[in-house]
């Protein structure tokens, strides 16, 4: 089967295309042949081996995130698996491939009328903003800011904030046109990448959901209102300074709580159950998704340039 390696660590061109055994599913696994498959941020840090002590070695398989039907299934796996269309994740690798498994527990059936790039592009993400808010502790009329809001957790999380009421849903973006369309999906107000613009926008937010983490994390604390709440789901933009906590002690009696946030944490079950019921809004139209492009499979390279360019607006995905 065609997949796509990490040849060499570094830029996009260090992605080659090669000819892999079909993997045989484990007992408790599905094997999948893949009609999307997902391009995520994370691919991009693996790639360029910044992971390479958690593990990470050339010769990696990427890919997280699969739509497909499934050909196979391992020991112990209902034979009724077969032949449905499904979502899986398949953990930090082996999604980049016309075959991946996954464990059937972290495998969803597809709703009818749900295309695979749609999937792939809900699946992880939607996940994650359910439950940021979720840990938030968000309560309809509160203003809320998603920070590094163009990207598939982002958008999410700006369209179940308007949906759930917020009184403000403040975004930052690096352009205009990306603005108008994050308005387009319910965001209020469009700050630029340091919070500045959106000269209506609130002075304060009871709610923060960062995907950028940064250098620049210290100026969005500040910006919680008494008793505000910071969320912290991920750092595209590098790792805060060493002592951004002082500034949550420094503003001790606004009783602030920030807090990093995982999807790992949230009980596989409760994962599925938010999924399942995003897939269904997202079928009725209730919950857009934003597939930015798809690729064929072997033109990996071109998605991660693209990522790397910062171009992308919602999600790649790779279509074997
Ligand atoms: N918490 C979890 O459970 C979980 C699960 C999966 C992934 N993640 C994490 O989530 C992140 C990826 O999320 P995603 O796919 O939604 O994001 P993304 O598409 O990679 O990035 C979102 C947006 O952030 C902005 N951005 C990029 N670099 C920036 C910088 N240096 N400073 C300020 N803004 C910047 C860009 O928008 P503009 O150009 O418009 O500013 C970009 O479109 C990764 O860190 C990944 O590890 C977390």
């Amino acid at each position: 089967m065609k997949a796509v390696v990490i040849r060499e660590f570094g830029n996009p061109d260090g992605l080659e295309v090669v000819d892999l055994p079909v993997p045989v599913p484990a007992p408790g696994q599905v094997r999948i042949t893949t009609e999307a498959i997902g391009v995520g941020g994370v691919d991009a840090v693996i790639r360029r081996g910044t992971l390479a002590a958690y593990g990470f070695r050339e010769g990696h398989l990427l890919g997280s995130e699969v739509a497909g039907s499934v050909t196979a299934v391992g020991e112990g796996v209902d034979a009724s698996w077969m032949g449905r269309r499904v979502w899986a994740f398949t953990g930090l690798s082996g999604g980049y491939a016309e075959q991946a498994v996954a464990s059937v527990e972290d495998v969803l059936l597809l709703p009818d009328g749900l295309t695979g790039a749609d999937a792939v592009t809900l699946g992880g993400s939607g996940v994650v903003a359910h439950f940021a808010l979720d840990r938030a502790r968000f309560a309809p009329g509160e203003t809320v800011l998603v920070r590094g809001a163009a990207g598939s957790i982002g958008i999410t999380a700006v369209q179940l904030a308007a949906k759930g009421g917020a009184g403000a849903v403040a975004v930052t973006t690096s352009s205009a046109e990306r603005g108008t369309r994050l308005r387009d999906l319910g965001a209020t107000h469009v700050l630029d990448r340091s919070g500045e613009g959106g000269s209506d926008a609130p002075a304060g937010f009871d709610v923060v959901i960062d995907v950028v983490g940064g250098p620049q994390l210290s100026l969005f604390l500040d910006r919680l209102n008494p008793n505000g709440r910071y969320v912290a789901v991920g750092v595209v933009g590098g790792q805060p300074p060493a002592d951004f906590g002082m500034r949550l002690m420094d503003a001790f009696r606004k009783s602030l709580s920030f807090a990093t946030f995982s999807s790992d944490t949230v009980p596989g079950s409760d994962r599925q159950a938010v999924r399942s019921s995003q897939f269904d809004d997202a079928v009725h139209g209730d919950l857009r998704t934003v597939v930015h492009e798809v690729l064929p499979l072997d033109q990996a390279v071109l998605a991660h340039r693209a990522m790397d360019a910062g171009k992308v607006f919602g999600r790649v995905v790779l279509a074997p």
